[in-house]
């Protein structure tokens, strides 16, 4: 994605990779082959901010269980965390609209 060059329509990328802000959460609608499993740090990105945003909902007076439930689904993954495979030739994803930047969450929704 980065090597892409989508800047102007995807803001994903803020930490670098480093599996710190979610900004690079996507959503898997095909996948030729089954992916890599999410690492125990793809994992924990995914639950906080899953919590963060359901924080944020509920506090918003949303249903923030049904908000966090997109971003726990397991289509969701990080794409910095993906390792890709040749058999992941023709993969599709869709970059999602809601992007969370965990670097920019207050310490109290995390
Ligand atoms: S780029 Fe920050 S978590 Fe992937």
């Amino acid at each position: 994605l980065m090597a892409a060059d989508l800047n102007d329509v995807w803001p994903g990328g803020a930490c670098g990779g480093a599996c710190n802000c979610s900004t690079c959460r996507v959503e898997i609608d095909v996948a030729p082959a089954p992916l890599l499993p999410r690492e125990d740090d793809e994992l924990d990105m995914l639950d906080s901010a899953a919590a963060a945003i359901s924080r944020q909902a509920d506090a918003a007076g949303e249903d923030g269980a049904a908000v966090a439930e997109v971003y726990l689904a397991d289509k969701s993954r990080l794409a910095c965390q993906l390792v890709l495979r040749e058999e992941d030739d023709g993969l599709e994803l869709t970059l999602p609209e809601d992007v969370l930047n965990m670097l920019e969450v207050p310490l109290w929704l995390r």
